[in-house]
């Protein structure tokens, strides 16, 4: 009997044909997300499923099928997932580092463009019949070359989004864990506290996961440290921001803008940001390219294989479970 895979939305085309040769392959057969009754039918008749980052599945999904040999998250972050569940239950978990970091570190820069230079409102602006001449004051903005990039969570993504400001001769600062001797190295990038961060940057980027250390991680307390000339970018999770508080500062004009890929109860986005001319707002896209998806895709489909197989997985974020099996 073949091994039976649930996709929980379809797949670049390219890899549901190589997983459906090999596989009894079921999947989510509308365009929109699952509900968590189509979630837990879907658990149950399955060996592995692959799951999307707007899929919850918690310890009541989770604990429905004692067999499941693998869930494979189609993203990097996997705050979705009750991870200490699925450990318990001895599954893999895993997601798909690594194959996206340089196309959201690509969307994290176009969203500081586009903040700092007004670009989305300057287009409404536009096209709306308003450019009616030259004007010394029309759509000021905030230099970007020369600034003070400060990047909150030096990992991978926050890597690559440091990496970038090389051409604009910038001066980074972060705030992680640990020292990123790479960064220190060949930025000469410092490492601070998030308050020292926060206060010294002109331009803010989230690179974080979200989990119960983080959230909120940017408060009130966190907007009153930011210079008034500040722009936040936030690629990460919505959560890891205090959301109705970004408001209230971007309406009070506390921070210049915003650029946001995420938002805290996505897909919901808050009347009063929409209502805002000073945040651009965007539908998570951080690793929409066309190239990304299927690396992304490709990923989990040998993630999947692994788990199938019962061996460590290339990408797991509990590896504990594989070690255990043997
Ligand atoms: C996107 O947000 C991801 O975690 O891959
Ligand atoms: C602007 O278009 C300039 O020429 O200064």
């Amino acid at each position: 009997m073949r091994a039976r895979i649930y996709v929980t939305r379809r797949l670049p085309e390219c890899v549901m044909q190589q997983l459906e040769k090999i596989y009894e392959v079921k999947c989510n057969p509308y365009d929109r997300n699952m509900d968590q009754e189509e979630l837990k039918e879907a658990i149950r008749k399955c060996d592995v499923i692959i799951t999307m980052l707007a899929d919850r599945i918690g310890r009541d999904i989770i604990e429905l099928n004692p067999d499941l040999k693998g869930i494979c998250n189609y993203a990097v972050g996997y705050n979705n997932i009750d991870v200490q569940a699925a450990t318990e239950s001895g599954i893999p978990v895993c997601n798909t580092p690594g194959v996206l970091t340089e196309t959201t570190a690509d969307l994290t820069w176009a969203l500081i463009f586009a903040a700092a230079r007004r670009i989305v409102e300057a287009d409404r602006y536009t096209r709306a019949g308003k450019f009616t001449g030259w004007a010394p004051m029309l759509m000021q903005g905030q230099d970007i070359y020369g600034k003070t990039l400060g990047i909150i969570g030096a990992g991978r993504i926050g890597e690559a989004v440091a990496r970038r400001s090389m051409g604009f001769g910038m001066k980074v600062i972060y705030h992680n864990h640990h020292e990123n001797k790479w960064m220190n190295e060949h930025l000469q990038a410092e490492h601070k506290t998030l308050e020292e961060v926060l206060k010294e940057s002109d331009i803010i980027s989230m690179h974080i996961p979200y989990n119960q250390e983080t959230h909120h991680l940017v408060d009130t307390e966190q907007f009153r440290m930011m210079k008034p000339t500040a722009v936040l970018i936030n690629t990460a999770r919505g959560k890891v921001i205090n959301e109705q508080e970004l408001i209230n500062a971007l309406q009070r004009k506390q921070i210049a803008a915003a650029g946001l890929d995420v938002y805290y109860n996505e897909p919901e986005v808050p009347e009063e940001m929409i209502a805002l001319d000073n945040v651009v707002i965007v539908p998570h896209i951080g690793s929409a390219s066309c190239e990304t998806r299927v690396r992304m895709a490709e990923l989990v489909r040998d993630c999947a294989a692994a788990c199938l197989a019962g061996v460590m997985p290339p990408a797991i974020v509990n590896p504990q479970v594989i070690k255990g099996m043997r």
